[in-house]
């Protein structure tokens, strides 16, 4: 099979618990629901990828645990290439999310395997022929700046998702073709307030100052803004009434600007499907588990690009 998007990054397996508020410190509080699901960023956004009908090839690390076999079969039963997965070490990815009931959820990660990737599973075959790389910070920073390299070496573009935000080399960044980052991942990479869309859009034209391309800023029920050589503009989100957990928006939103850059199709566009498939996913709980497929969501692109869907 002949891969399109190649994904180098984190697996987790996702503990969310739904809870009324966050505890207070010291406090013991009960939460309502309990549920364990595949995730990390890395793999979320590999799946929305293929759920789009892209061929997608992962490289990532997983442990010797009951959770690693569970995030491979996951990548497997949505059709991601899973030959690039190593399983290493003790305890695989975890992701503890506590998700309250306005649907907005607060997470820690703990990094198990997805900091044992190696060098030498980032080498250059990875990248020729291919037309795009997802990046996230999920794994160790040398591995994600080694990517970038080798990518930029083979003409393959570069949407790095910089969540959690990291300090990224100047020279790396200044590789990456396309920066996705929530506002306070923005906010962390610009060392000013993201509240707002004046703020976001601001935020976007200097950030784009550092990146090859274009960046793109998501601000939630705010929407999104992007930034390029044109100048920043504002998108507004898909209306959603019923947000049950918005674990994996994020992700969700990389997979549909995937679908649209791998088929040539213009942010403009691409961003306004991002948001309709993102909207989806915040209607069921977890990450993986709500993500639409093509056809659930070929409707937001324009008629033009129907004829991809058909
Ligand atoms: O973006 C959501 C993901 O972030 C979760 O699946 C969790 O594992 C963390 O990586």
């Amino acid at each position: 099979m002949k891969h399109n998007v190649v994904v180098i990054g984190s697996l987790n397996y996702d503990i969310l618990v739904q809870q009324d508020r966050l505890p207070e410190i010291g406090e013991t509080f009960t939460g309502n629901e309990l549920m364990l699901m595949p995730g990390g960023k890395g793999a979320n956004q590999a799946v929305q990828c293929a759920r789009l009908g892209l061929n997608v090839n992962m490289v990532g690390c997983v442990g010797n645990d009951i959770y690693g076999a569970e995030l491979i079969k996951s990548l497997n039963e949505n059709g991601v290439s899973v030959d690039k997965i190593s399983q290493r070490g003790k305890t695989s990815g975890i992701g503890i999310v506590q998700i309250l009931e306005s649907g907005d959820y607060c997470s820690t990660i703990i990094k198990g395997a997805n900091y044992l990737i190696a060098e030498d599973d980032i080498n250059a075959d990875l990248f020729i022929d291919r037309p795009l790389v997802i990046l996230q910070s999920e794994i160790p920073d040398r591995l994600v700046e080694r990517a970038i390299t080798l990518a930029r070496q083979h003409d393959c573009k570069i949407l790095l998702n910089n969540a959690p935000a990291r300090d990224i080399s100047a020279q790396a960044l200044s590789q990456v073709d396309f920066l996705v980052v929530n506002e306070t991942e923005a906010s962390f990479m610009s060392a000013g307030p993201v509240t707002s869309v004046r703020e976001a859009l601001t935020c976007a034209e200097s950030l784009h100052q550092r990146v090859k391309d274009r960046v793109i800023i998501t601000l939630g029920e705010k929407g999104a803004v992007l930034s390029g050589d044109e100048g920043a503009r504002h998108f507004p989100a898909v209306f959603c009434p019923d947000v049950v957990d918005t674990t994996g928006a994020g992700d969700s939103f990389i997979g549909g600007l995937a679908y649209c850059l791998v088929n040539r199709l213009p942010l403009e566009e691409g961003i306004p499907f991002a948001a309709e498939i993102s909207s989806c996913s915040i209607q069921k709980y977890g990450g993986q588990s709500s993500f639409p497929m093509l056809p659930d969501v070929a409707h937001a692109l324009t008629q033009n690009h129907q004829r991809l869907f058909g």
